[in-house]
């Protein structure tokens, strides 16, 4: 038990109110440092501004400024080369900062934080830092797209079977195939560059919780901070985190996208599949078993995407019921949204490098495609029109099927000696027949995926220039 707090060596940033320090379990419960410390570069950006708006307000005249300035250089440098030696008191990264700013420039250091709140500050950095996180991951997302892109353009006429129930329903391409994935990546990327939108509004003025009598310049340190807005509600700054609620979201539905492609990589790399094979490099072994060649990227993308919805599901029970203004349970909005960020971006590498190197076997998906099972909606389509009900269509080749499956004929010579289907209904049956007929938009044909690479690689280059132009402003 201690009753008179810890020993620290240095004084807290409140120590003014306080009799004595904090007890050592106070701190290490509550010290946000070690994941925190992640925001330093931004917290520099932050004060750096924040200090321009002092000067502004006439609260720090040029040669206070000029010294503090200075003095944030130096903390800059000493945490890049990792010579800024933290100290005990140091409760974050906002903490550590001003004190060492302090340290170096003297009494206007202690300036340095006029006007100004933990709170306000900790929303700014992690806005800076969604911000550019989410321009990362969209950035990364375009590279597994193109990597799709590519393989689509290579697969030319490559079919395979299409599945519903994961039973054979009909043939696709495997452009097409590839494409489906791509398309949910771009919805990714679109909300991606919506939430970095949302994230873009500047928090900073709006001190604790009330704003400052002093002559602020919110509006002037959010347009130095390349925010595209200010904050129009000081309560609401401070505790607003649905920018990175939405970013968990964005990452956890990406996960999920990504671990649908995991799970398909799983199986089609399996024997019985055999539409894939894996690169060494992008392989594993098994440690007993030597034959084995194992899919751990893509069963990681799959297994992954639950961490990345508890993320999620996290924050919004932390967040769910708190009162106005800041709280301290916010800085658990932290781990969660650089945990989420840093392993999307490793999925995103591994994958676009697994998927880039693996080689499709087409014979095996062609095999698989080209039962004449695969053509029965073809045949009961070639009856629609010669102006059969489909409903009728449908119960006559269901019929001939059944009968194929019973083993009293195979379904080319039942379709051939059918009254209604005949001869030129046989050719439906052919190798690769099927997949050349599905003719409409979006479908998966010849002709409709050759449009559809069009709109892919067009959406791509607009959401390229999207990207560029969210990040230069
Ligand atoms: N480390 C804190 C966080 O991440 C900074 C804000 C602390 N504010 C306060 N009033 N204790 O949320």
């Amino acid at each position: 038990m201690t009753d008179s707090g810890g020993e620290l060596g240095e004084r807290t940033l409140w120590h003014g109110r306080f009799a004595s320090g904090p007890a050592e379990e106070l701190m290490d419960y509550t010290v946000s440092l070690p994941f925190d410390r992640r925001l330093a570069a931004d917290d520099i950006t932050g004060s750096r501004a924040h200090v321009r708006g002092l000067v502004r307000g006439e609260l720090l005249d040029g040669d206070e400024a000029a010294a503090v300035l200075a003095a944030l250089d130096d903390v800059e440098r000493e945490l890049a080369d990792g010579t800024f030696v933290f100290v005990p008191s140091d409760e974050d990264i906002h903490t550590a900062v001003e004190r060492r700013v302090t340290e170096i420039a003297g009494p206007a250091g202690g300036k340095l934080h006029t006007g100004r709140s933990r709170n306000d500050q900790v929303a700014t950095d992690l806005r800076l830092y969604t911000k550019r996180a989410m321009a990362d991951v969209a950035e990364r997302v375009m590279v597994l797209q193109e990597v799709l892109l590519a393989a689509a353009e290579d697969a030319s006429e490559v079919y395979l079977p299409g599945y519903t129930h994961l039973q054979r329903a009909q043939p696709v391409l495997l452009s097409h195939h590839l494409l489906a994935h791509g398309w949910a990546l771009a919805r990714d990327l679109d909300r991606l560059l919506a939430t970095r939108d949302r994230a873009d509004v500047s928090p900073l003025g709006a001190g604790a919780l009330a704003g400052s009598s002093l002559p602020l310049d919110p509006a002037g340190t959010a347009a130095d901070l390349g925010f595209a807005a200010v904050f129009d509600n000081s309560l609401d700054a401070v505790s607003d985190r649905d920018f990175v609620a939405e970013a968990l979201f964005d990452l956890a539905l990406l996960g999920v996208h990504l671990s649908r492609i995991g799970e398909e990589v799983v199986l089609w790399s399996t024997d019985e599949f055999g539409f894939l094979k894996l690169d060494d490099a992008y392989s594993t072994g098994s440690s007993m078993l030597p034959q084995k060649k194992n899919p751990d990227i893509a069963e990681l993308a799959r297994g992954k995407a639950g961490r990345l919805i508890g993320n999620l599901t996290g924050l919004l029970v932390t967040l769910k019921g708190l009162p106005l203004a800041y709280n301290r349970d916010l800085q658990e909005d932290k781990e969660p949204l650089f945990d989420s960020v840093d392993q999307i971006l490793l999925a995103l590498g591994a994958l676009a490098g697994m998927l880039a190197t693996s080689r499709f076997q087409t014979d095996a998906m062609a095999a698989a495609a080209d039962s004449p099972y695969a053509a029965a909606t073809d045949l009961a389509e070639h009856l629609v029109r010669q102006g059969t009900p489909f409903r009728e269509a449908h119960a006559i080749v269901g019929e001939i099927v059944r009968t194929a499956l019973d083993g009293k004929g195979s379904m080319a010579d039942l379709v051939a000696d059918h009254p209604a289907l005949g001869l030129s209904a046989v050719e439906l049956l052919g190798p690769g027949v099927s997949v050349t007929r599905r003719s409409t938009r979006g479908g998966a044909g010849p002709a409709p995926v050759a449009a559809q690479l069009d709109r892919f690689r067009t959406r791509l280059g607009e959401d390229r220039a999207r990207l560029a132009s969210a990040t230069a402003r």
